[in-house]
């Protein structure tokens, strides 16, 4: 099961009016929807007919069909297909902060058991037990941005585990890390016989990066199925982070996002509101 996606309609026009600088005023105003119904979708208290929800896109500079059916919850990514011979194992674990669902993973190199972590979650009391039931031993924890969800389990992981962490040199710094490391664009890492690239991809914050693996790209919040993430530091740095230096990779390509399902690079190109039909 892919799971629900991140967002849903109330959250894509939010994140496409911030695009524009728009109050919700000028996106009633633009679209010809009332203020109390724009209001209402983005709390989740209506999803409008489909002619409605195909001109709020058309303001908005998002793709209609790709639009509707997120809306209507009619679309869900293709998951990424399985390698046969993989050279490394994944496991994906949902870490909750709260009730609030953070995906986190274990990345294992198959020829030498060598294992990194992914984003510690706020409470990473299940990475530390699926790696001990695995019987992995981490050697790196890597870490997509410096948000409470996603680096909140440092210490404990670094207190269990004993390994060097690495974030992007422009981010700010987390507390939690005895041997923290700052990474550049292009820096590739070894694990293993695995090589992991680290992508600068800012605009969810000030200097996030994604890890890319062969084919498998752990993209933080920089992009959901079916959205984008939130620009905190940058909403053109975001937008040109995605078509750049993520949908600028082989369709095949793996998404593993910080919320929400595994997707595709070849899915988003074809049904991301954001995206679809522009890159
Ligand atoms: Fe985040």
């Amino acid at each position: 099961m892919a799971g629900p996606l991140e967002d849903e309609l109330g959250d894509i026009l939010e994140k496409a009016r911030d695009g524009k600088s728009w109050s919700q005023e000028d996106l009633a105003s633009a679209s010809g929807t009332s203020l109390r119904d724009v209001q209402r979708m983005e709390s989740y208290d209506l999803i409008p007919e489909t002619e409605a929800i195909l001109q709020l896109a058309k303001v908005l500079d998002l793709h209609g069909p790709s639009l509707v059916a997120v809306a209507r919850e009619t679309w869900s990514p293709d998951p990424p297909v399985k390698n046969p011979d993989p050279a490394f194992d994944l496991h994906c674990l949902n870490v909750f902060m709260g009730a609030y669902p953070v995906k986190c993973y274990l990345l294992k190199c198959r020829e030498t058991n060598a294992t990194t972590v992914i984003d510690t979650g706020a409470n990473p009391d299940a990475i530390i037990k699926k790696a001990s039931e695995l019987r992995l031993a981490p050697s790196k924890i890597l870490l997509t941005h410096n948000h409470p969800d996603h680096v909140g389990g440092l210490r404990q992981l670094d207190e269990a585990f004993n390994c060097p962490a690495y974030i992007g040199a422009n981010e700010l710094r987390p507390s939690g890390s005895r041997n923290l490391i700052l990474l550049e664009d292009g820096d590739v890492l070894e694990l293993g016989r695995l090589k992991i690239k680290c992508l600068f991809t800012p605009g969810h914050t000030q200097g996030g990066v994604s890890f890319l693996t062969n084919q498998t790209l752990f993209s933080g919040d920089v992009i959901f199925a079916g959205s984008m993430g939130r620009a905190n530091s940058s909403w053109s740095d975001l937008y040109h982070s995605i078509t750049r230096e993520v949908l600028s990779l082989p369709e095949a390509t793996a998404l593993h996002p910080g919320h929400g399902p595994a997707t595709t690079v070849r899915e988003e190109k074809r049904h991301n509101p954001f995206f679809c039909g522009k890159v």
